[in-house]
């Protein structure tokens, strides 16, 4: 397969599926990313071939020799989206087009063979197709999806791998915070950074995670959410949290965001970009320093922070914690100008809002 071809999918249905009623279980409290679904999807890539034996097939483990490229030098990346089931049964997704850009991205970067993005949005239709039922019907509740892609050559030499899996996996999901939209308190990491210019910091890899994980545990035990990194040359302008990116309302009705570089291009980012400027607010991308975020809090000149991503949805931050002290953003509730951006988005998601844009993708 090359270019945009499309690839057959042999489709195996797993043999033992979990039961209805234990489904029903399962999904009355699914949180996050604890719960799979009954297949996944498995395409295969070998320099000279290209993509081949692309399969629907039971979830379960994947065999992996000890010296399979991945577990040395993390050639590895991953998409997250959500499909929602709509009104009429139907299920539709956000933006997948965009997922599958930025994955062919993500894989140049880390220099992956990238899987062509028919390919991709393909295996979603033909997961969603078979996991149908896992999809939750609550409010707050969706399909989770995840494609990722490793190395799976077996071979120890520092170089690009000549073979390549792809994989995608679902998770029924609710909110990704176990408080649900409740404002954050988040901790600005003294001693941590996430991503260098010239680095993999726009790459949705598994490494840019990885780092995090440590600052995000420090952000715990100092008794917040999620940690927000400050940019590595500098150390003084906001780049983003453990996986969302971040955003600030001020009194005069300007949204700014952190600019592209050493962040990830977040479709949700984007879009509240676009459904803000919709609204009359004036966007911005620009630098955010963390002293002027302090000074700007306590003025009052700022009104309110969130956090967004295709996990977090928009969520508040009203606690802003660092050695020194902390602060509170506005009245340390969720703002008004999150909350209604948040309506917006999530009822386009949901399908009951107008998409100008044609961001849902009706797949069922
Ligand atoms: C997402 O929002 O989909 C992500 O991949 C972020 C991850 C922290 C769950």
């Amino acid at each position: 397969m090359s270019g945009g071809d499309k690839l057959d999918f042999e489709i195996r249905p797993n043999p033992q599926p979990v039961a209805a009623a234990e489904r029903a279980t399962l999904l009355t409290n699914p949180g996050f990313g604890r719960i799979f679904t009954d297949h996944m999807v498995t395409i295969r890539y070998a320099e000279g071939k290209g993509w081949y034996d692309a399969r629907v097939e039971a979830r379960g483990p994947i065999p992996m020799d000890p010296a399979t490229a991945v577990l040395h030098y993390a050639q590895e990346i991953f998409e997250g989206l959500k499909a929602y089931r709509a009104a009429d049964g139907g299920v539709t997704l956000f933006r997948p087009d965009a997922n599958a850009a930025r994955f062919v991205e993500s894989a140049k970067r880390m220099a992956m063979a990238p899987l062509p993005p028919q390919a991709f949005l393909d295996s979603l239709r033909h997961l969603i197709e078979i996991d149908r039922e896992w999809i939750p019907d609550t409010e707050g509740g969706s399909l989770y999806l995840r494609p990722f892609m490793y190395g799976s050559e077996v071979f120890l030499g520092v170089r690009p791998a000549t073979e390549y899996l792809y994989v995608l996996i679902a998770s029924p999901v609710e909110s990704y915070f176990s408080g649900g939209v409740k404002p954050l308190t988040v901790w600005v990491s003294p001693d941590y950074t996430r991503a260098a210019p010239g680095g993999t910091g726009a790459a949705k890899c598994g490494g840019n995670y990885a780092t995090s994980l440590i600052a995000k545990a420090e952000a715990v035990a100092q008794g917040c959410d999620d940690v927000v990194f400050l940019d590595a040359v500098q150390r003084r302008y906001v780049d983003e949290m453990s996986g969302m990116n971040v955003f600030f309302r001020y009194a005069d009705d300007t949204l700014v965001t952190p600019p592209l570089g050493t962040i990830l291009p977040g479709i949700t980012r984007e879009s509240v970009m676009k459904l803000a400027s919709e609204s009359g607010l004036t966007v911005a991308e620009r630098p955010v320093s963390f002293d002027e975020w302090r000074a700007d809090a306590a003025s009052g000149r700022l009104r309110e922070v969130f956090a967004c991503g295709t996990a977090a949805v928009i969520t508040p931050i009203g606690q802003v914690r660092f050695p020194d002290g902390e602060f509170t953003i506005g009245d340390g509730e969720a703002g008004e100008t999150t909350m209604r951006i948040r309506q917006t988005l999530v009822d386009i998601q949901r399908g009951r809002g107008a998409d100008p844009h044609g961001w849902v993708h009706r797949v069922l």
